[in-house]
């Protein structure tokens, strides 16, 4: 994140060093007189199917540079196809009567790379079998939308939530459309079939009890625009954030549920790409953000993807509740350049869980 994203994030969410010292309640002026009740789940359990969604980054630094820089139209970059993977991850509810629903978010950026961690963890199988209730695109960037085939293909008829501030060749996608003479560009051949829920800025959308999606308008590179998020409450804990890349900002999901949520100031955890160091450059603000987290009093952070290794392991040493990998990743095909990759365990890599 840009020191000048990361400071407008913590202005527009009053968050930032003046909560740092404790969390409290929201005052009532703040807090809308009707707070949103979704209901609670027992428990939930997220499956990091894939969170390297591309394996090295100066190489994807180069390409986007040769196309014009960090503000070029996703589409009109040409990647180097050998360096995409693609983020994905497997959301289980296990509901108060003990039902489990399966939810997929986001469907990654390379066929190849989405159809070989699809069956490893038989993902495939479960969209085949209509064992996955509903895809959730957090948002239309490239590593977590572009591989819309490999789902579609198993399932042409799934119902898909989708950012409404996906750019017009996203939304052709899912007709079937071919971007593929740029590199690293995607193809679909399978057309949407099912229903498809276009989601609007600010507005909560219940996928079952305890269980909800809200979209957040906020700008993000390659001149992609929004993210939907999932939050779950969980009974006896709190509420958990589930996010593709968390564009918005951590503190602005959390601040979201304390301000509109009710008993939203029990954050009990959150799971995904935290945006804060995707490249690995320090910013001293992102202690500030360590603290913000930390007052939070979450008790399970999961993180991965674009967090940035350098974030979580300094959170770590802080005390945040990060929950370790298990490096399962190493058995996969490909792993990420970085020597954190395979020298740390701050992220749930491919293959691990997480359950709240
Ligand atoms: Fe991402
Ligand atoms: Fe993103």
């Amino acid at each position: 994140m840009k020191r000048r994203d990361f400071l407008k994030g913590m202005v527009a969410t009053g968050a930032g060093v003046a909560i740092s010292g404790g969390v409290g309640t929201l005052s009532k002026a703040h807090a809308k007189s009707k707070l949103e009740d979704f209901g609670e789940i027992k428990s939930l359990k997220v499956h990091c199917i894939s969170e390297t969604s591309w394996f090295d980054n100066p190489t994807l630094g180069a390409d986007i540079k040769a196309a014009g820089g960090i503000n070029t139209n996703q589409y009109d970059v040409a990647y180097n196809e050998e360096n995409l993977g693609g983020y994905a991850a497997l959301v289980e509810v296990e509901a108060l009567d003990g039902k489990k629903t399966k939810y997929l978010l986001d469907t990654g950026w390379s066929n190849d790379w989405m159809d070989y961690v699809f069956e490893k963890d038989g993902i495939d199988k479960m969209l085949q079998s209509k064992e996955i209730d509903t895809l959730i695109i957090s948002h239309d960037h490239i590593d977590h939308y572009f591989a819309l085939e490999s789902t579609l293909k198993h399932q042409p008829d799934i119902k898909i939530y989708f950012p409404g501030t996906s750019m017009k060749k996203s939304f052709e996608l899912l007709k079937g459309a071919d971007f593929s003479a740029t590199p690293g560009c995607p193809k679909n051949s399978v057309p949407h079939t099912g229903e498809l829920i276009v989601t609007e800025t600010n507005k909560l959308y219940k996928l079952q009890e305890g269980a909800a999606i809200v979209f957040f308008d906020a700008p993000a590179t390659l001149q992609v625009r929004g993210e939907n998020v999932m939050y779950f409450k969980i009974k006896d804990k709190g509420y958990v954030t589930v996010t593709g890349c968390c564009h918005p900002g951590i503190m602005t999901l959390i601040n979201h549920a304390r301000r509109n949520f009710k008993d939203g100031n029990n954050n009990y955890g959150c799971y995904g790409g935290l945006h804060i160091s995707p490249f690995e450059n320090w910013d001293p603000k992102m202690d500030d953000l360590i603290q913000g987290v930390k007052a939070m009093n979450m008790t399970k952070i999961g993180c991965n993807h674009c967090t940035g290794w350098i974030w979580a392991e300094k959170a770590a040493q802080m005390g945040l509740p990060i929950v370790n990998g298990t490096n399962k990743n190493l058995s996969y095909k490909k792993t990420g350049t970085l020597a954190q990759a395979k020298t740390s365990n701050v992220y749930l890599g491919n293959g691990d869980d997480i359950v709240f």
